[in-house]
């Protein structure tokens, strides 16, 4: 017979057809993932593929380097106009038509769900899916004697040339722009159709340039990842101050703001879009792309961030019963969130999963996936407060806990943000009492020769989050602090680091200008917050009947910096094997980007969230028993068997 044999590989899909059909054709019969924008008119260069056995005709036409190339005209002409090319050995399978037995190769790149890696084993890598795909498409021209709308046609050859068949209907923003898009493009037009279903977007003619921006509205910081929708790559990411500040430091004291301010909701709802339009059009900047060339965007914050977003007055988050305006997500239009991005853009918005406990932490949740571990896995996400799962497959809990700000440095005498010329590693000689540090932007300790000429520009400012854990862990691995958390002043006969400070004691850590020494008061707030982490946990557990976890995720910016060692020392989080105890970085922000590439993510999400049971810390009298004994380092009751190995 005519017919000849295709296996492609990596998927093993193969079959039989008849001579000349192309590959793509082949392929999509077979149902073999292969990208494509243009719908095999050779514009788009997205279906490019290796042969790995066999041949294809060659073609007789003289490339720019003079010899036969492997290319037909139309691949030629897109070599050369295109900005990416064919790359060397590959085709277009469009364009590549089979004559003979072949076995040929999808390249990970040349795939619609590709797998975007996090390198980080203990999680699942993104298979690119986003929500907003572009499809080119040839409309039958206008004829009196069959009328019919110019949209209709549209979404006729839509549903003909790329098998929509989920396409439901277009915005009325769309039909606005349709005729003359039509009309421009010669009745060759590109779409961006949402989730499958809606028409959102039109250009005239071929269009190739579709990105996103993932958003994480954090109460001090706000985040921006922009990420190029076709390969799933971070293109820029930046960072803003939250403007919101202004109104409170604290989120409490925003809420307090809008209930003694009439209109106070308002105008930080204001303040937080303006920063993000910033934020969005500086990022967009340094990634080469115009902001209207963001065709959707995702959001996620803390609860009372999230409020403000979305214009809400957020008074009913500030008491019980902490009531959320909706703990659904939701699909927005761009405008209607002032956001400045495409205009017909949409943008989506993960779901808050109780009062206390945001769309941040439901970020985190889609990003470190405990709701599909075997093990019972702890995140805990420390910020201002402390947000904490736990669960596996099973059954997943959450909670916050109100650590308060010590952790980021604030109560803290020499207490500063995370920032250069902050302490941020701490030793101390159990023999001597001698401390040795090291300072944000200089990675020399204090004790090694050249280190105050390269801090001086700097300067010793304070001392951070993670520096004050250190530190007090190690004066307690010292001796200097005691179990219940005093600073023992039987310790001054050892060293004259230890000094006398009114009625209680405290620990010169450095003699500069400024002074930076470890207080009573400061050994307290830590401990107040660590015990309201712990006690939080601990809760948890009890509800879960659990004495144990199997591993920990520290989420957030303060679990990136901490040396997991000394949390544990301390106390913050329960015992465990130090080697399951990993750092997440910001894994919020993360699970934003997730929820921007992947669309079954939003359903993913959503569905756990649904079934996360909510545990009020505030309610619940075991709290204040666990608070107790987690005032102790490391803690009154609970043993430490890993610790001591
Ligand atoms: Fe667009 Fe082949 S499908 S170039």
């Amino acid at each position: 017979a005519d017919d000849v044999l295709i296996v492609f590989t990596p998927s093993g899909r193969r079959g039989r057809f008849e001579k000349g059909t192309t590959v793509l054709q082949a392929g999509r019969q077979l149902g073999v993932d292969i990208d494509s924008v243009c719908g095999g008119r050779g514009l788009c260069g997205r279906c490019q593929v290796k042969v790995a056995e066999g041949d294809f005709a060659k073609h007789n036409i003289k490339s720019r380097a003079d010899h036969v190339s492997p290319w037909n005209e139309v691949e030629q002409r897109y070599h050369e106009k295109s900005r990416k090319g064919v790359k060397p050995g590959r085709r277009l399978s469009c364009q590549a038509r089979i004559l003979d037995d072949v076995v040929v190769d999808v390249p990970a790149d040349s795939q619609v769900h590709k797998q975007v890696v996090r390198k980080r084993p203990e999680v699942r890598d993104i298979v690119l899916d986003p929500a907003v795909r572009l499809h080119y498409v040839d409309v039958e021209q206008p004829d009196m004697h069959k009328p019919s709308g110019d949209l209709e046609r549209l979404l006729k050859s839509l549903r003909e040339q790329w098998d929509l068949t989920e396409l439901e209907d277009a915005d009325l923003r769309l039909l606005q722009n349709l005729q003359k898009a039509l009309r421009d493009g010669a009745w060759k037009v590109t779409v961006a159709v949402h989730r499958g279903k809606r028409l959102t977007a039109v250009w005239p003619g071929f269009h190739d340039r579709a990105f996103g921006v993932a958003i994480d509205i954090g109460s001090t910081t706000i985040a921006a990842h922009l990420c190029d929708l076709a390969s799933g790559e971070v293109l820029a990411s930046n960072g803003i101050m939250n403007p919101q500040i202004r109104f409170g430091e604290d989120l409490m004291s925003r809420v307090s703001y809008v209930m003694m301010n009439p209109g106070g909701d308002a105008e930080m709802t204001a303040a937080v879009r303006e920063a993000i339009n910033d934020l969005i059009a500086e990022t967009a900047e340094e990634a080469g792309v115009s902001p209207e060339e963001i065709l959707n965007a995702t959001f996620v914050g803390n609860p009372i961030m999230h409020h403000l977003l979305l214009g809400i007055d957020p008074t009913e988050l500030g008491g019980a019963p902490f009531a959320l305006a909706t703990n659904s997500g939701m699909t927005l239009w761009a405008e209607e969130l002032g956001v400045r991005i495409h205009p017909d853009a949409r943008v989506y918005v993960l779901p808050c999963i109780a009062g206390h406990v945001g769309a941040d932490t439901a970020g985190v949740v889609l990003s470190e996936t405990p709701h599909l571990s075997d093990d019972i896995v702890l995140v805990v996400d420390v910020g201002t407060n402390a947000e904490i799962v736990l669960g596996s497959k099973d059954r997943l809990l959450a909670a916050s806990s109100p650590t308060g700000p010590a952790f980021e440095g604030a109560q803290i005498s020499s207490g500063q943000r995370a920032a250069s010329g902050a302490i941020e590693r701490v030793r101390i000689d159990p023999e001597t009492l001698e401390p040795r540090f090291k300072v944000i932007g200089c990675d020399q300790w204090s004790n090694e020769p050249g280190f105050e000429k390269k801090v001086k520009r700097l300067g010793v400012t304070g001392i951070c989050g993670s520096g004050i854990i250190e530190v007090l862990a190690e004066m307690y691995l010292a001796g200097i602090i005691t179990p219940d958390g005093t600073i023992d002043g039987a310790m001054a006969a050892k060293s004259d680091r230890v000094q006398q400070d009114g009625r209680t004691w405290s620990y010169l850590l450095h003699a500069g200008e400024p002074e930076i020494r470890i207080t009573q008061n400061d050994v307290r707030a830590i401990q107040l917050a660590k015990a309201a982490l712990y006690a939080g946990t601990r809760l948890l557990m009890d509800h879960l009947g659990i004495e144990s976890v199997d591993r920990i995720v520290l989420a957030g910016a303060f679990g990136a910096h901490i040396d997991v060692k000394y949390a544990m020392v301390l106390g913050l989080i329960p015992d465990c094997n130090l080697e399951k105890v990993t750092s997440a970085g910001n894994a919020a922000g993360t699970g934003a980007r997730i929820a921007l590439l992947n669309q079954k993510a939003r359903d993913e999400i959503e569905n756990v969230v649904r079934k996360i049971e909510k545990i009020e810390t505030a309610v619940e009298p075991r709290f204040q028993a666990h608070f107790v004994e987690a005032m102790s380092f490391p803690h009154a009751t609970a043993p430490y068997p890993m610790l001591r190995k």
